[in-house]
């Protein structure tokens, strides 16, 4: 089997879905962003705040590539992943790539509470607004491609596992 590797925008679900399915299917699961907190150190807004996004984003591309040649695994990763073309090519050749989606104002609904994620401070709601246009399109790369704004967990988790045999 090859790594299934979950992508979107922040708030899809990824983390969750990825938890679910590593239950169903017996595989590991590893989240790209507390790998990148283990072997750094410190908190994603402490990285984003001290060595800044350039930095942030070097080390999730050195991160993603050791993930996946460590697998088979569940690969869970940040929404900026796919912001270079380098991580999209590997996540594509060395897994199976599934995309979240969920709709505006259900991510607002999600996010609005949340203080971990530095590309949101100053607004939850217009930095997501903003976000979503910059990334239109950014995660229509995959082949599996999911809307979690009215589905159970359980209906996301057989979806997936259904298209991967
Ligand atoms: C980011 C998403 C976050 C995290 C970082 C940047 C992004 O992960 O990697 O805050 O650029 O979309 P989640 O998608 O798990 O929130």
């Amino acid at each position: 089997m090859k790594n299934v590797v979950l992508v979107g925008f922040m708030g899809t679900g990824k983390t969750t879905v990825g938890a679910a399915l590593s239950k169903a299917l017996g595989i590991v699961q590893k989240d790209l962003d507390e790998v990148i907190v283990e072997k750094e150190g410190c908190s994603i807004p402490t990285l984003f705040a001290e060595r800044g996004e350039a930095y942030f984003r070097d080390a999730e591309s050195k991160y993603l590539d050791e993930l996946l040649d460590a697998g088979p695994q569940i690969l869970t990763t940040g929404g900026g992943v796919v912001l270079r073309q380098r991580n999209v090519s590997a996540m594509l050749q060395k897994g199976t790539v599934v995309a979240l989606f969920a709709s505006e104002e259900e991510l607002i609904k999600r996010l609005e509470n949340d203080t971990g994620r530095p590309l949101l401070a100053g607004g939850v709601a217009e930095r997501v607004r903003t976000l979503l246009k910059e990334r239109a399109g950014a995660y229509d790369f995959a082949p599996i491609q999911i809307d979690t704004t009215e589905k159970e967990l359980q209906a996301i988790v057989a979806e997936i596992t259904s298209r991967l045999t």
